[in-house]
């Protein structure tokens, strides 16, 4: 039975993607921050899918230890991984930084999602032909209008505007700009490395805590706009599980199809950057 890891899986876009993946017969892991929340998920998912074999592991995407202790739990299994989907993310409010001093932002949308990536390779490489590694990313990515600003990652210099869009928005071209630079790193493997835009998605995003008050009433406001999370997660589930998508790597993908990123993500010099600078960030050879 194939194997799928996917991030924030108790909630919203994942949680959906959860039940269609179950339902396709993939063993799910739920990589989750709250264990009462993974909990009711799980449960959800098992009945939803009809597909009893789901299991949650903690994972903070805000802690490098977390990571590191998630990672360190699958490597000793030695279990193959057919499909990685980096979805969970965030929006905050005001400025703060993760455990080890990143914005939270860009520490748990791209940092968190690149080291994981990084340290499950082995097991990715294990799970043989067409393996793939998606990561949610958004059309919010086409407001970082300056690209990335590599001397100011952090945030640290720069008014963190209201709900934190600018972050969110760098953060989320973070995520293209990885996803490019995965796919030429694994071109002559068997990984594919693809990210979506999901559309906009009626979800607990922004709303609750970490998008504070501005962030619940915007989304309130917006709600009858949205799709639902299951539409939200179609995307991310063609790009994960359909043959139309066999050895297609380094793509965004819009409604289940080839969309052309922003001319920033495009920069194949700024995603190579971007990809050394994380591996310093995170102490990585
Ligand atoms: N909704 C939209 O319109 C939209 C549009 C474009 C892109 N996206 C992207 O879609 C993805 C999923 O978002 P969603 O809309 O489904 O929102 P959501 O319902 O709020 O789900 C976000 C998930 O991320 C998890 N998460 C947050 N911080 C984490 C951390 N430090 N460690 C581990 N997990 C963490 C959350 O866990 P908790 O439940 O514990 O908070 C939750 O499971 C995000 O990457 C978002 O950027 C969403």
């Amino acid at each position: 039975m194939p194997t799928t890891v996917i991030t924030g899986a108790n909630s919203g876009i994942g949680l959906e993607a959860a039940v269609a993946i179950a339902r396709a017969g993939h063993r799910v892991v739920l990589a989750v921050r709250n264990p009462t929340k993974g909990a009711a998920a799980l449960a959800d998912i098992q009945t939803r899918s009809g597909n009893d074999d789901v299991e949650q592991l903690p994972l903070d995407l805000a802690s490098i230890a977390s990571i590191r202790d998630f990672a360190a739990t699958w490597n000793a299994r030695n279990e193959p991984i057919n499909v990685l989907i980096n979805n969970a993310g965030v929006v905050m409010k005001e400025r703060t930084v993760t455990a080890d001093g990143f914005e939270t932002t860009f520490g748990v949308n791209h940092l968190g999602h690149f080291l994981l990536t990084h340290l499950l390779l082995d097991d990715l490489v294990a799970a043989g032909d067409d393996t793939r590694v998606v990561t949610v990313a958004s059309g919010a990515h086409f407001f970082a209008r300056q690209g990335l600003d590599f001397d100011d990652l952090m945030f640290e210099r720069r008014r963190y505007s209201q709900m934190g869009m600018g972050a969110y928005a760098a953060s989320k071209l973070a995520n293209v700009m990885f996803t490019r630079q995965l796919a030429r790193r694994l071109a002559d493997t068997n990984i594919a490395a693809n990210c979506v835009h999901p559309g906009f998605v009626a979800t607990n995003f922004a709303r609750e805590g970490d998008g504070g008050r501005l962030g619940d009433l915007s989304m309130r406001l917006a709600k009858p706009f949205a799709r639902s999370p299951e539409k939200g997660a179609r995307t991310s589930v063609h790009v994960a599980l359909s043959p139309e998508v066999a050895g297609v790597t380094g793509q965004y993908f819009v409604n289940s199809k080839v969309h052309a990123c922003s001319k920033f993500a495009a920069d194949d010099a700024a995603c190579a950057r971007l990809w050394n600078t994380s591996e310093s960030l995170l102490g990585l050879d």
